[in-house]
């Protein structure tokens, strides 16, 4: 069996996406892109290549992942290549992989058919797409002359050589300037076939290439299908020394009437939830005919919303209640309450929110009969 080394280069300081950190370091879809980039080669050994003083960004990006030592690059990428392939000599590969750090997209069909042409016989491999659009070359009058696209095709990596060709290239050319490996290849007289790219392998380079890469990836915070729906329920006061509110068990001089524990803040949370995906409301799921809710812990509707919501692949991402009564006082319990949802839902407490008003002695809430809740939530699917 060949021994295959990855070698990513992530020493650049990404100067065209102007971000705030170096753009390797960046969030994408969540995580770091050099980590997403390392993890697209699960099975190889993967070496990562980073800049002087970025072994801090470096290691958080990279934590728990079991990489070999980290190797330091140089001031253009051509150097950052070679200080990596000269890292390898005390354990040569067999073949190497060169990968930028900015292409977290690379698939494994790609690395593959790289793989598969060094291990065919060929000395190098560089994946390419055609170029689908027309093309413009500027001249110094400032005029755009039409280049024929036919037969043009842009250059991707992974770039896999054999390694010992490609180290000797790199030491031998080191001084002249090239953009990728295969140049350097083809300098020293190697043999490079081209395989298959993908459109998606896209290098990101400027700050808009994030929000591309993320749409590529699928990545549900790029393009949603942002709901939010309401829900209301009202219970009436009865003889008692409690009540339930919003999860929380609360003294008071009367309990509320109903089926369940009553809990008018759950319940209008959960009806907001249903409604987020067009499946009815509480009585529908939760009928007070039947017999199992009799006294039922309203969490588990709440629950029971949630997991039909996670179901068709949504995120809550925010919950906002209106509790409407002159008593019980909601301030001393709002906090407890907002732990409770959040518990519940699994939600950051910040994604929670609980307010609560008086109707100044107005209507049915305002002569103590009963508690109204209304809740709108917000769902991403
Ligand atoms: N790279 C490197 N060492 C350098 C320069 C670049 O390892 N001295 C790496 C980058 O980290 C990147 C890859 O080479 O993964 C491709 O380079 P590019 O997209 O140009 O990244 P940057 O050089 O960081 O960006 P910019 O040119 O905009 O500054
Ligand atoms: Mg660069």
């Amino acid at each position: 069996m060949p021994r295959f080394a990855v070698l990513i280069v992530a020493a650049g300081k990404g100067e065209r996406a102007v971000t705030s950190l170096p753009k390797q370091y960046e969030t994408l879809a969540g995580q770091p892109m050099l980590r997403r980039t390392v993890q697209a080669f699960s099975g190889y050994t993967v070496h990562v290549v980073i800049g002087p003083g970025q072994d801090t960004l470096a290691a958080a990006a990279l934590a728990g992942l079991d990489l070999p030592a980290l190797i330091t690059g140089g001031a253009t990428r051509q150097e950052s290549v070679r200080l990596g392939l000269e890292a390898l000599v005390q354990d040569a590969p067999d073949f190497v992989l060169i990968h930028d750090a900015a292409r977290p997209l690379v698939s494994g069909k790609v690395v593959a058919a790289v793989a598969a042409a060094l291990e065919a016989g060929h000395d190098g491999a560089l994946p390419m797409v055609a170029a689908a659009d027309t093309l413009r070359r500027k001249e110094a009058d400032g005029h755009f002359t039409l280049v024929s696209r036919d037969n043009l095709y842009r250059a991707q990596t992974p770039q896999g050589f054999v390694y010992a060709k490609i180290l000797a290239a790199h030491r031998k050319h080191a001084a002249t300037e090239v953009t990728d490996d295969v140049a350097l290849a083809e300098l020293a007289g190697l043999t490079v076939t081209m395989v298959e790219g993908e459109e998606k392998n896209i290098k990101v380079t400027c700050k808009e290439d994030f929000a591309l890469a993320e749409i590529l990836m699928g990545n549900p915070n790029a393009i949603s299908d942002i709901r939010t729906a309401t829900g209301y329920d009202v219970h009436k006061f009865t003889a008692g020394d409690h009540i339930w509110l919003c999860g929380l068990k609360v003294p008071h001089s009367h309990g509320l009437e109903g089926h369940s524990d009553a809990d008018v803040g759950l319940h209008a949370i959960t009806d907001a939830l249903l409604g987020c995906i067009g499946e009815g409301d509480i009585g529908m799921h939760f009928p007070p005919t039947d017999e199992r809710w009799r006294g039922a812990a309203s969490w588990k509707f709440l629950d029971h919303a949630a997991s039909m919501v996670q179901t068709r692949g949504g995120v809550i991402t925010h919950v906002d209640v209106t509790l409407i009564c002159e008593r019980p006082k909601v301030g001393p319990h709002r906090d407890a309450m907002k732990v409770k949802i959040a518990e519940i839902l699994g939600l950051e407490l910040s994604r929670v929110s609980i307010k609560a008003t008086t109707t100044e002695g107005l209507g049915f809430t305002g002569r103590r009969e009963g508690i109204a809740a209304q809740a709108i939530v917000t769902v991403r699917l």
